[in-house]
C-alpha cells in the first residue's frame, strides 16, 4: 500500500543516516494531513535526540543529518526544517496519480496472523438480549472484518449461556407458575417474569425460608447434571425457543456466528470433568477439604502472602462458569489448536478473565489470550436490572433507533413508497446504531441517545451515509467518463481528501493491534468531513472539462474508500436520505 511503502521507505532511509552518523534511536514517523503546508505530509521527531547525541543544535543537528542526503521515495519533493522536526513533503499530484490508480474496494494488509477463534455475543439463555449484548454484537461484527482484512483467519463462536444454577431456579419457577402456552406464544417474556418471580421471591424470603426455596433451586438443576428426562427436556425447551429469538435479532442485524456452542456442551461432552483432573493431575489445583476445587492464582495477599483462589469444582461437584471457561479452552485445543484465543467480553470480567488465563497457562493450555474488554453503554432512561424487571432490551433500542429514523425518512421524502420508505429507515436507524457504538473506543462508557446518533449532521452513521449518497449522487449525474485524467493544480480539499484516502491501511493496523474499530469509525468521520469540504468548495460538474475529471475521479475514489470503511463498520449503504 502506497502509504505504507511511504512510510517504510523514509524508514530504512532513516535508520541507515542515522547509522551512519552512529546515532542509536527510534525512528518516530507522524503522519499528517497531505494539504498541511507546513509540517508536511511526513514530520519526524528527530531534531531533540540528534542534537544531544552530536552535541549540536537540533537545527545544526538536522542540517548535518540532511547534508548529502536524499530520500529515496520518488514522490516526496522537498524536506524542512522547524523547531526540532523533520518536515517532509511529497508531491500530491503523482502521489495522487498512484493512489487513484490502485484504489480497489477491499483493503487486505498482506500479514499473516493465524488462526484466531473468538468468542463474540454470547447472551444468555432464557434472558431477553440486552444492550451490553448488543453492543458486544456490534463490536464483534466490526472487529472480525477488521481482523479478516489483516491477516488473521476468523472463527466466531457464539459462547452461549446455557447452563449454570440459575437453570435449576427457572425450571423450579416453571414447575410452581408456569404456563405451556404461555411458553409457546411469548416464550422470553414468560421465562423473564419466571425467573423475576423467583428472584422476587427470594429476596422477600429470611433464613431457612430463603435456604429452602434456593435448595429447591438446586435440586432442579441436579436433576438437570444427572441428565434426568423431565429437567433434560425443559431445558432443552428453554434453550431452543431462546435460540429462535437471539436468530430473529441477529437476522435484524445482520450477523452470523461460524460456531453456536454454549456452555452445556462442555460439561455433556465431558471437558470439564477432563480439565478439572488435567489441573489435579499436574498438582495445579488443590481439592479442598470440603470437596470443592481451586487453582491460586493472581497476587499473594500483602498481608498473609496467601494467593487468591479460583474455584474450578463446587463441593457437590457442579462446574462453575470458570470450569466452562477452562474446558472451553481444552476444548479449543483439541479442535483447531488456534494462534489466538479471543473474548469479546465487558469490563466487568477483567479480572475473571486475568484469573482465567493464569490458571489456563498453569494447567498448560498456554495460548496467546485476549480479552477484547469494553464499556458499558446505558441509556438515558437509566440503568437496569434483570432481577426488578427494568430491563432494555436490544430489540427495543433497535426499534427506537428504527422509528426515530422512520420519521426523519418521512420528512424528507414524503413521496416515496412506504415499502421503501421501511427500507431505508430500517437501514438508517441501525447505521445510527452501529456507528454510535462503535465510534467511542471500547473501553469507555458512553450513554446511547438516539437523537444524537440520529443528527444527520453530526458525527454520526447517517452523516457518513450521507456524504456518501451525494458522491454516488454526483456520479450518477456526471455521465463522463474519467478512465484518463491527470492530476493538476490540486486544491487544498482535493489534497487533504488525498491524503486521507491514502491513510486507510494505516488505521487499519492501528484497529487491529487495539481490537478496536473505534479507529475505524473515527476515520471514517474525518473522511466524509474531508470529502464534504472538498464538496462545497470545489464544484465538480461545473468545472472545466480536465478538472471535471479529476475531480470526479476524487469523488469516485471517495465512494471506494467510503464504502469500504462502512463495510469494516457493518454499516449498509442506503441509495437516498
Ligand atoms: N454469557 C456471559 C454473559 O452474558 C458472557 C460469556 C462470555 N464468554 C466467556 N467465555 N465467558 O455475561
Amino acid at each position: 500500500m502506497l502509504v505504507e511503502e511511504l512510510r517504510s521507505d523514509v524508514k530504512q532511509d532513516v535508520t541507515e543516516r542515522l547509522k551512519e552518523l552512529g546515532v542509536k534511536t527510534e525512528v518516530k514517523i507522524e503522519i499528517n494531513n497531505l494539504d498541511s503546508d507546513k509540517k508536511g505530509f511526513i514530520a519526524l521527531p528527530l531534531g531533540f535526540k540528534l542534537a544531544s547525541e552530536l552535541g549540536k543544535s537540533p537545527e545544526n543537528a538536522l542540517k548535518e543529518f540532511l547534508k548529502d542526503f536524499e530520500f529515496s521515495n520518488s514522490h516526496i519533493s522537498s524536506t524542512e526544517i522547524e523547531s526540532g522536526y523533520l518536515n517532509i513533503f511529497i508531491n500530491g499530484e503523482s502521489f495522487g496519480k498512484d493512489l487513484l490508480a490502485h484504489t480497489q474496494k477491499k483493503t487486505i494488509l498482506d500479514l499473516d496472523n493465524g488462526l484466531a477463534v473468538i468468542d463474540e455475543s454470547s447472551p444468555n439463555v432464557a434472558k431477553p438480549m440486552h444492550i451490553g449484548h448488543l453492543r458486544n454484537t456490534l463490536l464483534s461484527a466490526s472487529l472480525n472484518e477488521v481482523l479478516e482484512r489483516t491477516g488473521y483467519e476468523v472463527i466466531a463462536d457464539n459462547h452461549l449461556g446455557d447452563w449454570g444454577g440459575q437453570f435449576g431456579n427457572l425450571m423450579y419457577a416453571f414447575d410452581q407458575w408456569g404456563n405451556k402456552n404461555k411458553l409457546e406464544e411469548q416464550p422470553i417474556e414468560h421465562l423473564l417474569e419466571l425467573y423475576q418471580k423467583f428472584g422476587q421471591l427470594e429476596a422477600k424470603l429470611k433464613g431457612e425460608e430463603q435456604e429452602e426455596l434456593r435448595d429447591k433451586g438446586r435440586k432442579w438443576f441436579s436433576r438437570l447434571e444427572e441428565g434426568e428426562e423431565e429437567a433434560q427436556e425443559l431445558w432443552e425447551k428453554f434453550r431452543d425457543v431462546s435460540i429462535t429469538r437471539f436468530k430473529e435479532t441477529y437476522n435484524i442485524l445482520d450477523v452470523e456466528f461460524d460456531e453456536w456452542i454454549g456452555e452445556a456442551f462442555y460439561v455433556q461432552e465431558g471437558y470439564t470433568d477432563k480439565v478439572v483432573q488435567m489441573a489435579l493431575d499436574q498438582n495445579v489445583a488443590e481439592r479442598k477439604e470440603d470437596g470443592s476445587v481451586v487453582i491460586e492464582v493472581g497476587e499473594p495477599d500483602p498481608e498473609t502472602g496467601e494467593k487468591p483462589e479460583l474455584v474450578i469444582l463446587k463441593s457437590d461437584g457442579s462446574t462453575l462458569y470458570s470450569t466452562r471457561d477452562l474446558a472451553t479452552i481444552l476444548y479449543r485445543k483439541e479442535r483447531w489448536d488456534p494462534e489466538h484465543i479471543m473474548y469479546v467480553v465487558a469490563s466487568e470480567q477483567d479480572k475473571y478473565f486475568e484469573e482465567i488465563f493464569e490458571a489456563a497457562k498453569l494447567i498448560g493450555l498456554d495460548y496467546n489470550f485476549t480479552h477484547v474488554s469494553y464499556g458499558m453503554i446505558s441509556l438515558p432512561e437509566g440503568s437496569m436490572s434483570t432481577r426488578k424487571g427494568t430491563i432494555i432490551t436490544a430489540r427495543q433500542v433497535i426499534e427506537e433507533a428504527r422509528s426515530k429514523a422512520k420519521e426523519l425518512v418521512e420528512e424528507n421524502n414524503p413521496e416515496l413508497e412506504e415499502k421503501e420508505k421501511n427500507e431505508t429507515a430500517e437501514r438508517i436507524g441501525l447505521a445510527a446504531l452501529r456507528f454510535e457504538t462503535l465510534k467511542y473506543s471500547r473501553k469507555r462508557d458512553f450513554e446511547f441517545d438516539k437523537e444524537k446518533a440520529l443528527d444527520f449532521n453530526g458525527e454520526t452513521g447517517p452523516y457518513l451515509l450521507y456524504s456518501l449518497t451525494r458522491a454516488k449522487k454526483i456520479v450518477r449525474d456526471s455521465k463522463v467518463d474519467t478512465e484518463d485524467f491527470s492530476l493538476g493544480n490540486l486544491s487544498k480539499e482535493e489534497l487533504r481528501l488525498i491524503g486521507t484516502f491514502s491513510k486507510l491501511p494505516l488505521k487499519l493496523s492501528e484497529a487491529e493491534e487495539k481490537y478496536d474499530p473505534s479507529v475505524i469509525a473515527n476515520y471514517g468521520y474525518d473522511l466524509a468531513k474531508d470529502f464534504n469540504s472538498f464538496y462545497h468548495n470545489c464544484p465538480v460538474l461545473d468545472a472545466e472539462a480536465e478538472i471535471r475529471k479529476q475531480r470526479l475521479a476524487l469523488t469516485k475514489a471517495y465512494i471506494e474508500v467510503m464504502q469500504e470503511v462502512l463495510d469494516i463498520l457493518c454499516i449498509q449503504e442506503v441509495d437516498l436520505m
